[in-house]
């Protein structure tokens, strides 16, 4: 950016004149100078007017990198030094700004350097358009056709190392944002001849050494070819490498390009073998061979390489070999085959060389345009780029130089025509004072070429299409004729005596004084080429071919579509597409570059001053800078140029309401523009000088500048100002409706307050009238009370004499009466179980009715237990007897029975029925057996205890041997007077006899059970019933036993835990027993 704030203008550091048209004096040798000088400083262009000149420099120079790309990027024309990029620049922004069409015209000498600015032209556009993927892609297949086509369309020459062999015009394709969309490219006339044969000094097409250079050898292989030139007759050799040329790089170069453009890999590979299979056909030989009948006939000599190209190709060999041979003329019905001879046989092989090679071309050009064309329809904007072959002298000129040359003419026409002529034209037609610039107009030689009844193509035609024999003299001589008296046709030969002496001229040549100088033509193959005849023996043949893409290339080979009539010739269909061209460029703007060669050599730093003069002269640039001196560098319709500058000026801004003329005179006079910088024409305003559009147009860019600020500023405002109108009025809703909302929250709770006090007061009103109503009533009640009570007095005093005496004793019957009503029928609800451990009873109501509570709790017990009684059989009723026997004997008198409440009294513990070891004892009692148990009977003399069965009848009590069931003692229980036992927790018990009895001799008995309740019991029973007498149960800790004569006292103690919980008995002397209790 910093570097596009260094302005330099055009007439800043100038080296010379960088505009022609600033040139003082003006004359050849000044202009020659200014260029030669800004040339030796490495300036090779220069301006006339809007008009480049650019001189080959033949080196490369630093001024095409993307810095000087940016820097002229948006720059006015004039503003910095000449430049093809202020060109393009220019050029590309009035198709992108001012919808104008564009072309680029290159003209130029071979050799000057027209494919070179093309190429500059196209990369400027290229990097200054558009970015983006797609349109990236679009760019490099554009730029990419180049060397696809220099390849295969350019070839070195003397004059020019890479020259092109074929004319091209590009148009390029852009979308209204200037993007470019596509493009499409028509080829003109590629000079085939030199396929089959060069000039000295030159070469084929540059694709044939690329190939043979650059080709793996696996390639090579496949298409059938040797890397050595030398191999192959259509190279030729003198100047196989080029000087500084890398063929085989350059051969990978156009590969990528061609896959870069869309080409397949097979159809890159197809193009190839066409290449190989011209390059091999070249190498076909025919010696003469004499037939029978006299006729000469030609015979191929090593058909090997007959084969190899029928091989690539798939064609039949005897196909093609017949149709090097014969030649077929078909003529209505007829057809009749003639043999060639040899001549005739090399004739038809370099015809088909050249057709195969110039079709393959086209249909390359077809094959990238199919690639690059616009993939849309809308509306597209075009630049063509014009890069035609230049204008061409050389020692032999043929038909070709002859084609090339008139295009030249046609478009220095052109340049006349839309520069010079059209200027002059334009002066006097807008009635500008004008002196008239007097310049060469080539018209009358595009006339002595194109002139459709005497002019040399149709001569050339009406010569080829003529019945009879027809050669390239018998043309001559017609031209002779024709043209004799033509000022810018010359021949020996012509009716015109004028050159009848002139040694320059030979006899099989005409000359012709084109712009750009004499050009003599050799004659000789003019009506070959102009017919350029392919026998179609070998079109049809090449049909045959299975290769897809040779086959393609000649589809008049297909038998089914013979067209007898003759293909238009090559001269009439290149001056068809010159005419399609020059009218093409006639609808759109012209830019011109015009090419100076410097010097033959091809040298750098060489500047030819001759050379260049011939090229000034002849490209007519003096002239054109005259005009452009004597002119205006700018003019424009009024409507547009009021449109264009109104802003400039109060009165004609924003709106002009008088014609359009006078608001452009008021706007220059308000600028105060000198008068003679401007004319007025009849529809449009002349500017004489660039510099005074230059300032119109910075005095427009900054008002555009004031007036975006001014467009900026008012938006702002009216943006600013409806935001805050938008606001104020979003402000006002809101706060309406926050208005709203507090208001109705406020009434909310107003309303709810106002409920509330009204809820107190009219509670507060409610609980006093309640209070009152109270009040009343108790004071009715009261009143009502006492009433009752007064007339209860009342009526009391008054009965009383009735029945004082008994009211209140009745009163408190009935009273009672019914509380004990009411009690009973409360506790028939309230009854407990009828079990007799049920300890519950309803507690008691009334106390005036506790003793009765209490006796009905005693009355419900004995009742439910006599049911519970009811209930048992005999034998549990006997059961329940004993245990309540021995509740009265021992409850609360002895510690051990509380332990024998819950063992059920079972009596005969021993079952001596069962028992045969008692079978005697059994048998020896007749009674029924009471208790039969074994107790411990204490020894008298020491305590210790024995074993005994203790045995209780209904009469008596006895005690035998445990081990053999003896009876050892029988006490009838009429003498048993007492028993006695301790009142502690122990089994001893002394049963006492009576005194004297017989029983008695031996002493009581002392015995521990563990059965003593049930023991006691029993016989407390027992003897009741069978004495019927009390028996005498003593509870003491301290008793006496009758031990034979003595009376020992049994004394029980408590503790002495020595034997666990078993009590122990110890005989402590004559008179004590003491039996120890745990
Ligand atoms: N601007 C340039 N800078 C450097 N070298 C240039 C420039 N223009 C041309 N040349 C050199 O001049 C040579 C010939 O240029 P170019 O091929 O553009 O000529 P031409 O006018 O197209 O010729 P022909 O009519 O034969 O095709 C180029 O190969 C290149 O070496
Ligand atoms: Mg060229």
């Amino acid at each position: 950016m910093a570097k596009m704030e260094v302005k330099t203008s055009l007439l800043d550091n100038m080296i010379g004149v960088g505009d022609m048209v600033l040139l003082e004096p003006l004359n050849e040798e000044t202009f020659i100078n200014n260029l030669k000088k800004r040339f030796d400083h490495s300036e090779i262009y220069t301006y006339i007017g809007s008009v480049v000149i650019s001189v080959n420099p033949y080196r490369s120079l630093p001024i095409y990198s993307p810095e000087k790309v940016e820097e002229y990027r948006n720059r006015n024309f004039y503003e910095l030094s000449p430049h093809i990029f202020a060109l393009s620049d220019e050029a590309y922004r009035s198709l992108r700004d001012q919808d104008k069409d564009q072309c680029i015209l290159i003209t130029g000498e071979s050799g000057a350097g027209k494919t070179e600015a093309s190429k500059l032209v196209m990369s400027y556009v290229a990097a200054v358009c558009g970015k983006g993927a797609e349109v990236n892609q679009v760019k490099e297949q554009l730029l990419q056709s180049n060397p696809v086509l220099e390849a295969f369309g350019n070839a070195k020459t003397v004059r020019n190392d890479n020259s092109s062999r074929f004319g091209k015009y590009m148009d390029i394709e852009f979308d209204f944002k200037g993007d470019p969309l596509g493009g499409v490219i028509s080829n003109y006339l590629l000079e085939k001849s030199r396929v089959v044969k060069q000039p000295r000094g030159e070469r084929n097409f540059h694709v044939f050494y690329q190939l043979l250079s650059g080709a793996s050898e696996e390639l090579l292989n496949k298409l059938k070819l040797e890397r050595d030139f030398s191999r192959y007759n259509y190279l030729s050799l003198d100047s196989a490498k080029v000087n500084g040329v890398d063929d085989a790089a350059n051969f990978r170069t156009v590969r990528n390009a061609m896959q870069i453009v869309g080409f397949m890999d097979h159809e890159a590979e197809s193009v190839l073998a066409v290449v190989a299979a011209v390059l091999k056909l070249g190498n076909i030989e025919f010696k003469p061979e004499s037939r029978v009948n006299g006729l000469d006939e030609s015979k191929i000599k090593d058909k090997n390489e007959l084969k190899e190209i029928c091989e690539l190709t798939g064609i039949d060999q005897s196909v093609l070999e017949r149709a090097f041979s014969f030649r077929t003329v078909e003529a209505k019905q007829e057809k009749v085959s003639t043999t060639l001879n040899v001549a005739q046989a090399y004739y038809a092989r370099d015809a088909l060389a050249k057709n195969l090679y110039s079709r393959l071309f086209s249909w390359l050009v077809n094959r990238i345009n199919e690639s690059i064309k616009a993939q849309t329809k809308v509306r597209k904007k075009v630049m063509g780029v014009l890069d035609i072959y230049g204008f061409e002298i050389f020692e032999d000129n043929s038909f070709e130089q002859f084609i090339i040359n008139y295009c030249n003419e046609k478009l220095q026409q052109i340049f006349i025509e839309l520069t010079l002529k059209e200027e002059q034209e334009e002066y006097i037609r807008e009635d500008i004072e004008w002196t008239h610039i007097d310049y060469f107009n080539n018209a009358i030689i595009c006339d002595l070429i194109e002139n459709n009844t005497n002019g040399i193509l149709a001569m050339l035609d009406e010569e080829c299409l003529r019945p009879g024999t027809v050669t390239d003299e018998t043309f001559l001589e017609k031209l002779n004729q024709v043209c004799a008296t033509h000022q810018h046709f010359e021949s020996r030969m012509s009716k015109c005596s004028r050159f009848l002496n002139d040694t320059s001229l030979p006899h099989s040549c005409f000359r012709i004084q084109h712009y750009a100088g004499k050009v003599l033509y050799q004659v000789e193959g003019f009506v070959d080429k102009n017919n350029d005849l392919l026998y179609r023996d070998l079109s049809q043949a090449m049909w045959k071919a299975s290769h897809t893409l040779i086959k393609s290339l000649f589809p008049e080979g297909n038998p089914a579509k013979i067209n007898l009539k003759r293909p238009p010739t090559a001269g009439s269909q290149f001056k068809a597409s010159v005419a399609t061209l020059m009218k093409n460029l006639q609808t759109k703007n012209p830019n011109y570059i015009r090419c100076i060669k410097p010097n033959d050599k091809k040298a750098a730093h060489i500047f030819n001053e001759a050379l260049v003069c011939h090229q000034i002269r002849y490209l007519g640039l003096l002239e054109n800078v005259r005009v452009r001196r004597a002119g205006y560098a700018f003019r424009q319709a009024y409507e547009p140029c009021l449109e264009r500058y109104k802003m400039l000026c109060k009165q004609t801004w924003p709106h002009w309401k008088g014609p359009a003329r006078s608001g452009v005179e008021v706007l220059f006079n308000e600028l105060e523009i000198p008068v003679e910088e401007y004319s007025f024409g009849r529809s449009k305003i002349f500017i004489r000088n660039p510099r005074t559009l230059f300032k119109l147009e910075d005095l427009r860019k900054q008002r555009l500048e004031d007036l975006a600020t001014l467009i900026q500023k008012i938006y702002r405002g009216w943006k600013c100002r409806t935001h805050f109108l938008l606001m104020k009025k979003s402000q006002i809703v809101i706060a309406a409706w926050f208005r709203r909302f507090a208001q109705q929250k406020r009434y909310q709770q107003t309303k709810s307050s106002a409920l509330v006090i009204q809820s107190y007061i009219r509670g507060w009103k409610a609980r006093k009238i309640l209070r009152e109503l109270k009040h009343q009533k108790r004071c009715k009640e009261a009143v009502t009370t006492i009433a009752a009570y007064w007339h209860g007095t009342q009526v009391r005093r008054e009965y009383r004499k009735f029945f004082r005496a008994n009211a209140g004793k009745k009163i408190y019957e009935f009273t009672l009466q019914r509380i004990v009503q009411k009690y009973f029928l409360e506790m028939k609800n309230k009854m407990p179980s009828l079990s007799p451990i049920d300890k519950n009873w309803p507690s008691r109501p009334y106390l005036f009715l506790d003793p009765t509570h209490k006796e009905l709790k005693r009355i419900f017990h004995l009742w439910r237990c006599k049911k519970y009684r009811d209930q048992f059989t005999d034998q549990q009723k006997l059961i329940y007897e004993e245990k309540l026997e021995a509740s009265e004997l021992f409850k609360d008198k002895k510690a051990l029975y509380p332990s024998s409440v819950g063992q059920p009294f079972q009596g005969a513990y021993l079952e001596i029925n069962k028992n045969p070891k008692y079978k005697k004892l059994k048998d020896a009692i007749e009674e029924k057996i009471i208790i039969a148990e074994v107790v411990n009977k204490i020894n008298r003399a020491n305590g210790k205890s024995t074993s005994r069965i203790f045995l209780l009848t209904n009469n008596n009590l006895l005690l035998a041997d445990q081990k053999s069931g003896q009876i050892k003692s029988e006490v009838p229980l009429v003498d048993v007077t007492k028993v006695s036992m301790s009142s502690q927790n122990d089994g001893f018990f002394a049963v006492h006899l009576k005194e004297g009895s017989e029983a008695a001799s031996k002493g009581d008995f002392l015995f521990s059970s563990d059965h003593l309740i049930e023991m006691a019991t029993k016989l407390y029973r027992t003897t009741l019933s069978q004495t019927k007498q009390k028996l005498n149960i003593e509870i003491s800790d301290e008793f006496l036993v009758q031990f034979r004569q003595d009376k020992v006292c049994v004394k029980f103690i408590q503790g002495n835990q020595k034997n666990g919980s078993v009590p122990t008995c110890k005989r402590k002397n004559n008179r004590l027993l003491e039996v120890a209790v745990p």
